[in-house]
């Protein structure tokens, strides 16, 4: 069976309509890769879940337990702090044939092993909010019985972004640092230049505009020359004693690096902290 086959012959079941999950439905709709009657939706607050279904028009699911029934692929989209109280009282009804994906930050392949004990084909998946528009980083770290179906499990991830298989543990948290909450840090960053443009005689919508240029543009020439390093892409924007030179001269001595590496670095202990808050197994 090709990927495209091997992923229309599968049923998925979300247990969540959150932000996260609504774009994931979003990727695999418009992929073309799954159709809508592969798909059964669950939710806590049954207003959201209603809109979801309506919109997206898919099944939803009185019960967690009727997603877990129905569905071959199960992805969990509650968020970590909903993580156990959602799965613990359900955790029976998984089978180990199914697999089970889940979204929550934080929360390690082992703890979700240890909550279902019945499962084993696991994979722990951290997108960032770039999903909805297809632009996301979809890192993955899997149990080993996931092996098999790694291929087309690929390609249905791949309709969100681009895939990086991780190690669960540092690997994973290195992404979700650099890649999910690296959008939040590219955000600050922008959010400074727009700032200064304004502050020197340029509009808000033009500075706001000029900012998100620059950014893609710095972002697409990288892309479009994939082999050259960023350092020398640099230098060749950079000439001796110009313009660019003086300011990036004056962010290497504000130790601009180091600040940056600090806050990364914060970020992973967050990570790292959060993640044993969650779920006491
Ligand atoms: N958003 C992102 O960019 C992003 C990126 C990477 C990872 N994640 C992870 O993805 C997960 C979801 O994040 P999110 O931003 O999509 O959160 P969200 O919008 O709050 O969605 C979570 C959904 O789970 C539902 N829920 C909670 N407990 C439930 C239960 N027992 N049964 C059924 N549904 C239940 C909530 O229902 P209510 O309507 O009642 O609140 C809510 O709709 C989190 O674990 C997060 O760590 C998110």
């Amino acid at each position: 069976m090709t990927a495209s086959e091997q992923i229309r012959s599968h049923r998925i079941g979300f247990i969540g309509a959150g932000n996260l999950a609504q774009s994931i439905l979003r990727a695999f709709l418009d992929s073309g890769f799954v159709d809508r009657e592969q798909i059964v939706i669950s939710n806590r607050n049954e207003r959201k879940l209603e809109r979801v279904s309506r919109d997206f028009q898919i099944r939803a699911a009185k019960t967690n337990e009727e997603v877990i029934d129905f569905s071959d692929i199960v992805i969990i989209g509650v968020k970590p702090q909903d993580f156990y109280q959602c799965i613990e009282p359900i955790a029976h009804a998984f089978n180990s044939d199914q697999i089970i994906i889940s979204l929550a930050a934080g929360i390690s392949l082992q703890s979700v092993q240890k909550l279902i004990p019945n499962s084993q084909k696991i994979l722990r998946v951290m997108p960032t909010t770039a999903a909805k528009i297809k632009e996301s980083v979809i890192a993955y770290a899997a149990t080993a019985a996931v092996k098999p179906h790694l291929q087309w499990i690929n390609e249905l991830l791949s309709t969100m972004g681009i895939v990086v298989p991780v190690e669960d543990g540092e690997m994973m948290r290195s992404i979700l640092v650099g890649a999910s909450s690296g959008i939040g840090f590219v955000y600050e960053l922008m959010i400074y230049w727009q700032e200064w443009l304004e502050e020197h005689d340029i509009d808000a919508k033009t500075a706001r505009n000029v900012t998100i240029q620059t950014f893609r543009a710095a972002a697409a020439m990288a892309g479009h020359e994939s082999e050259t390093p960023l350092s020398e892409l640099q230098r060749k924007v950079v000439s001796l004693k110009g313009v660019t030179a003086a300011g990036l001269d004056s962010m290497r001595e504000l130790e601009i690096e180091r600040a940056l590496r600090i806050s990364f670095e914060k970020a992973a202990m967050r990570d790292q902290e959060l993640g044993s808050t969650f779920v006491p197994v």
